[in-house]
């Protein structure tokens, strides 16, 4: 048993009462001025003013004692969305969005998703993995402690199992917990077009099974957008997935409004993800519901597109969460903070509703708020020390990375 006291440290953190926080409750935080935290074994065994768990402590030996220097004290980040798996960047298709054309159409050209998927294909287990493992260890220097990744990038049953093997090891050899998401209905191949209720089938027939077989992704995500998969067919693939025992997303409403927030409600999906172009009227489907708005800022920023509602959600109480997207193509970052900056500046999220969304409520649209996304006892230790005083830093000091250091199950990683 090892016990480690980190102490002098300005503490805020979400109140975990088993759901995940819409409304006023998004906004508040626990705050401990002079905060301690005592972890043993890598999980939380109490947190409060450090007098107060000194008192606690009796004769308890402790192994180790770290001064935080009043560095404001966080839970790690939970990216609750992330396409961070792929082979190649595409450098040229953000300049020609940037001229102008739009992503839709580079993808209906055999471009976007398309390219990547080529990407993938060629590229080995071993190249995909170094990869992935950049990306994972730089959201990790970021503050991400916590990462769902899907594939979707592989779109036959050989590519999309490679792919998820991928995702696997990221989580067996990186310090990351790493939730994996299949995303075989992330396209339609080049080979399925004009097909896609054939590609549909192939996707229900053989990947779904093959995947569930193995045990290989705790959830299942559809594409559900104009040209790509419709609402019928995400409701089709997502049934199979539940009947098979997986849980499931949607990227919903990303581009149009299809109606795939109400998928989501109908569905009792754990998140409905992106919501850029959702109307209103699906909010009270999804906080009757009990699903997670995942909001993925940085993609707004990078398609040049209105941000998602995220006021008029959280004043109706439905619960927001903040995630990167990460991906080669409408939202190439792997920072939280960013992500967390687009919030509060353009989303009018308040920094402690922010905090709540990338680490409370994305726990909760993770499937993973048992284990972290607060500083409650009994949690992994999974905390972030930042340069600043309050979480607001992380929206202040735009565009560096506010993180000093990254614990994990009470270890220093960063
Ligand atoms: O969430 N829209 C679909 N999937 C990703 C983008 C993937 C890509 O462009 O490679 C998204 O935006
Ligand atoms: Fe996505």
């Amino acid at each position: 048993m090892t016990t480690k006291l980190f102490h002098n440290a300005r503490i805020y953190t979400p109140v975990d009462k088993g759901y995940p926080k819409g409304g006023v409750d998004q906004n508040h935080s626990r705050f401990y001025e002079n905060g301690a935290l005592l972890v043993k074994n890598g999980k939380i065994d109490s947190i409060g003013d450090t007098s107060q768990v000194l008192n606690g402590l009796f004769s308890i030996p402790i192994d180790q004692k770290i001064d935080c220097h009043g560095a404001c004290m966080i839970p790690g980040f939970v990216d609750p969305h992330t396409h961070l798996c792929f082979a190649y960047r595409r450098e040229e298709e953000f300049n020609m969005r940037i001229a102008g054309m739009p992503y839709l159409e580079i993808l209906n050209q055999g471009g976007g998703i398309l390219s990547s998927v080529k990407a993938v294909h060629e590229a080995t287990e071993t190249e995909l993995l170094k990869n992935t493992m950049i990306h994972a260890l730089s959201a990790l220097s970021f503050g991400t402690t916590t990462v769902e990744i899907k594939s979707g990038y592989g779109l036959d049953t050989p590519n999309e199992l490679k792919m998820l093997r991928v995702i696997e090891q990221v989580g067996r050899y990186s310090p990351l917990d790493v939730v994996p998401t299949f995303l075989g209905a992330h396209a339609i191949p080049e080979d399925f077009q004009g097909r896609s209720d054939d590609f549909v089938d192939l996707v229900i027939e053989e990947m779904l099974p093959a995947v569930a077989k193995q045990k290989i992704a705790r959830y299942c995500d559809v594409f559900c957008e104009k040209g790509v998969f419709s609402i019928d067919q995400g409701r089709k693939i997502l049934t199979a997935a539940k009947i098979l025992g997986l849980g499931i997303k949607i990227h919903a409403d990303e581009v149009h409004d299809l109606g795939g927030a109400s998928l989501a409600a109908d569905l009792g999906a754990i998140s409905a993800d992106h919501l850029l172009a959702a109307g209103t009227g699906s909010i009270d489907k999804m906080i009757k519901a009990g699903v997670v708005a995942n909001l993925l800022p940085g993609t707004a920023y990078s398609l040049r597109k209105p941000y998602a509602k995220a006021r008029e959600m959280i004043n109706a109480g439905l619960p927001v969460a903040l995630a990167t997207d990460c991906n080669p193509g409408s939202s190439y970052t792997e920072s939280m903070p960013f992500v967390f900056g687009l919030a509060v500046v353009n989303m009018m999220m308040t920094p402690l509703e922010a905090l709540t969304a990338a680490t409370l409520n994305a726990a909760y649209a993770a499937g993973m708020a048992d284990r972290v996304g607060s500083l409650d006892a009994g949690k992994q230790a999974d905390f972030l020390l930042l340069d600043g005083g309050t979480p607001a830093i992380i929206a202040y000091h735009a565009g560096v990375n506010p993180v000093i250091a990254v614990y994990k199950s009470g270890e220093r990683v960063k």
